[in-house]
């Protein structure tokens, strides 16, 4: 008899609001779920010793659980190990509007909805981000857990590794822009690249991760009293530390200013960057969306909710 799993599960997508990077060696950072991240849906193979299968078209996604060569399979089949799930005799259907690989957490989204996929609804979050975090570090090395948390939990939270995580209230829907670069990049060789620049100038790199931990706790601030021009300049001053961290891009620098001369209140970039994605604070008169669409700017308009 082999294990069962559950019809359907779902994860968040994320958003980074401050403090990627800094969030790695112990500081604190806030992210933000997108809803309607991930959807699984699992249904019995007519082989039950058939291994499982993964498809998700919208990353281009068809493979077998078995395929060791792929690190999308050996993350799945980390996952289902941990949770002792089943490793055949399932077909996995995943639907999303999230780009992969593009900062906004779909690796995460990926190990949550199958960890929820074996263990169900009803399981301690505890659980699923703990399964969530086995697969992570196949694809990231040593994620800070920030990507399984928000995923699991949605909301926004501040995160700081190894203690517990905290809701923050958000009072008005805080409206937000997603703009992808389309440069393709890695999570962990991103974090190899600040963990290097680290190693080599240590008394430049702390104080910068100090300051970026402090950024963190303004825009706390800044969210909580709903005092969204006090947060944009600190998305503002954050964008060129993490840059000065060695994971800035042109690209995204271009995004940043657009976003700014088009009424934005503040934009960083958000994740891992390197590449990736921009998200810029949506101003009053919020024009920026319909231009960025004018003229043909992908964009992706997000509204987050505490
Ligand atoms: C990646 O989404 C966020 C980083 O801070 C890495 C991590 O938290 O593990 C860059």
């Amino acid at each position: 008899m082999i294990a069962a799993l559950h019809p359907c599960a779902e994860a968040y997508g994320k958003v980074i609001v401050l403090g990627e990077h800094s969030v790695v060696y112990g500081k604190p950072a806030v992210a933000a779920g997108l809803p309607n991240g991930l959807v699984l849906r699992a249904r019995p193979l007519p082989d039950s010793a058939e291994p499982c299968r993964l498809r998700i078209p919208a990353w281009g996604l068809d493979l077998s659980v078995a395929d060791v060569d792929h690190p999308v399979a050996t993350a799945a089949a980390t996952v289902l190990d941990h949770c002792r799930g089943p490793r055949t005799g399932w077909a996995i259907d995943g639907e999303t509007c999230l780009p992969a690989r593009a900062g906004l957490g779909s690796s995460a989204t990926l190990t949550v909805a199958l960890a929820r996929l074996v263990l169900g609804p009803e399981a301690e979050v505890a659980a699923i981000e703990a399964a969530s975090l086995a697969g992570e570090r196949v694809f990231h090395g040593e994620p800070s857990g920030l990507d399984s948390a928000i995923a699991a939990r949605g909301g926004v939270l501040r995160f700081v590794r190894g203690e517990p995580v905290r809701p923050i209230a958000v009072r008005a829907p805080i409206p937000l822009v997603i703009l992808p670069s389309g440069v393709a990049r890695s999570t962990a060789v991103e974090v190899a690249k600040v963990r290097a620049r680290k190693e080599r100038l240590p008394t430049l790199l702390e104080p910068i991760l100090g300051a970026l931990a402090a950024a963190a706790e303004a825009g706390i601030a800044a969210i909580e009293s709903n005092d969204l021009g006090q947060l944009g300049e600190i998305m503002n001053v954050s964008h060129e530390l993490v840059s000065a961290l060695g994971v800035g891009h042109p690209a995204l620098d271009r995004l940043v200013a657009r976003a700014l001369e088009g009424g934005a209140l503040g934009a960083k970039l958000t994740g891992a960057g390197g590449g990736g994605c921009v998200v810029a604070l949506r101003g009053p008169d919020d024009a920026l969306v319909s231009a960025l669409a004018a003229e043909g700017t992908p964009a992706i308009p997000v509204e987050i909710h505490g």
